[in-house]
Order: C-alpha cells, then structure tokens, then sequence
C-alpha cells in the first residue's frame, strides 16, 4: 500500500488532520478500520455487455442485466465524474427554480438537487426555519454542525445569540421572524463556502426571498451580503445601511449587519448589531 506517512504521526497530530479534511465527527459508536474491514457481500454491479459467452470467473449472473459479484475481497469503486463531485452549477439551479411557485416546491427541489461534495458531505439539507410569510427573513452563511445535525438554521450557539437578541426587540422567529442561509448545506470543517459553491446555491436563495415575500432581508454576515448585493465589499464597509436586492424586477429593502458569530468574537460591537435590529424594526413597522 502506499506509504502516507500518516502511521508517523501522533494521535492529537493526526486527528487534526482529520479535523482540518473536514471529518470532525463520529458517525458512529465504534470505531472500524475500513482498509481492513471484509466489504459487504453480495453488491450488485452492473457489467458492461461482453462478446464473450459466459460471465467471467468472479460474477456470476443471478437475472438478466443484474450481476452478483462473489467473493468477499474489496469492492472495486468506479471514480465518479468530477462534473458530479462539483454538483449541477448555477446554470442547472436557475432552470430548476424557475418552475417553483411555493416553498413547498422550493424546499423539494433544492432536497432534489445535485449539490457535489458538499451536499453529499452533510447530513442535512437545510432549508428554513420561523415563520412563513413573516414580514422579516434573515438570510445567514451556511448551517454549522448543529444546524447540519438538527436541520435548521441558526440552532447552535449564534443561533441562541440571535434569538436573544430578536426577543430583546420584541420579535421572534416562532412570530415575526423567517430564517435561511444563502448555502444550505454544512461546509467540510466548517469552512467559509467557497465561490463556486455560493453561485450554484444563488439562485435558489434568491427564488426563496421571491416567494417568502418579506417585507425586508436582514443579511447576516459577509458572505451573504456580499453574495445578495452582488459586491465585493467587505461587512464593516456595508453593515448599517440599506440596500435593494431587485429580483426578477421585484425589489426588496435589505440591511447587511454583523453575524451573530462575529459578535461571539467581538463583543464590543454587538451595540452596532442592536442597532442594526432597531433599524429593522422601525423599517417594519414604516412599511
Ligand atoms: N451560521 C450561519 O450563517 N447560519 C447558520 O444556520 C448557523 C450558523
């Protein structure tokens, strides 16, 4: 087998490693060694057709088409296109959403999808939470692992910021207040959704503000505002001030602010984020 050079690193160096590839969790109970685990018996492979008659020594034919490989050595996997591994790109997302006229709709085709790596990679595909038709949609980055494990956006520890934060200004997401991410799969380790990733998930954030019609889009983040607004600059030059994202010729007040997150981090500027909120509310109830 090829050396790695993984058996020369210690545990707390490999299991970085491992953290760092983006396997940071168990996915079961025990642990099991893959390379040395006997594969499952009796997978289905689908043969190409052969000129030769008779099938060949390890395959045995069992009905026709289908073909049952004997044996209990590893299972030969076929490399997948990479076109798959990429997933189906913005082009194959923007036919995809123009048939949606609900969220119903939205939420089967996103579930539908092909969303590469990354959705193959998460255990959920997060869609929404709150409430439908509410006059006020946050539009936050991508689940992190409690989102991935619950399916809903905005559970873990910013989503328990947030939601203080909502309730302190007299609005909640049980009321007022409809949630989802501009990417709704979990990013391997964490990571901030690449560029590519970002424009094949646009189209269906865009079609989810369309057809949930608030009245206003609180961006929370860089990456969602920057991915809304279609600008490059960054969340300290944008956060405060109001902004249109026109859809299809149908224009929506939206405000960038910080995400819950960053405050975790930056404490100091959570009196900008109220702010923010305030702005929000007063622009509700204007509206
Ligand atoms: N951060 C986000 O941007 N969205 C979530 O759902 C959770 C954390």
């Amino acid at each position: 087998m090829q050396d790695t050079g993984l058996h020369n690193m210690d545990a707390a160096t490999l299991l970085a490693w491992h953290i760092a590839m983006g396997a940071d969790e168990a996915i079961d109970d025990e642990c099991v060694d893959r390379f040395t685990a006997p594969a499952p018996q009796a997978a289905t492979v689908q043969q190409p057709p052969t000129q030769q008659s008779g099938a060949s020594p390890r395959v045995q034919q069992s009905r026709p088409g289908v073909q049952m490989q004997a044996g209990t050595g590893p299972r030969r996997v076929e490399a997948r296109p990479v076109q798959a591994i990429a997933g189906a790109g913005q082009a194959a997302a923007e036919s995809v959403v123009a048939s949606c006229k609900t969220l119903d709709e939205l939420e089967a085709a996103l579930n539908a999808f092909d969303g590469g790596l990354l959705k193959r990679s998460a255990k959920n595909t997060v869609f929404a939470d709150g409430t439908r038709g509410a006059p006020l949609m946050i539009v936050g980055e991508a689940p992190g692992a409690d989102e991935d494990q619950q399916g809903k956006p905005f559970v873990g520890v910013s989503g328990q910021l947030l939601d203080k934060m909502l309730n302190a200004s007299g609005m909640s997401r049980d009321k007022d207040v409809y949630i989802s991410n501009v990417v709704p799969w979990r990013p391997l380790g964490n990571r901030t959704p690449d560029q590519a990733v970002i424009t094949m998930c646009l189209p269906f954030i865009r079609k989810h503000i369309e057809l949930a019609a608030p009245k206003a889009v609180l961006m929370l983040g860089g990456v969602s505002a920057k991915a809304l607004l279609g600008t490059e600059d960054g969340i300290t030059r944008l956060r405060g001030r109001w902004r249109e994202i026109d859809i299809r010729g149908q224009k929506f007040a939206a405000l960038p602010a910080y995400h819950p997150a960053y405050l975790l981090r930056q404490p100091a500027l959570k009196g900008l984020a109220w702010r923010d909120l305030l702005a929000v509310k007063r622009k509700l109830q204007s509206s």
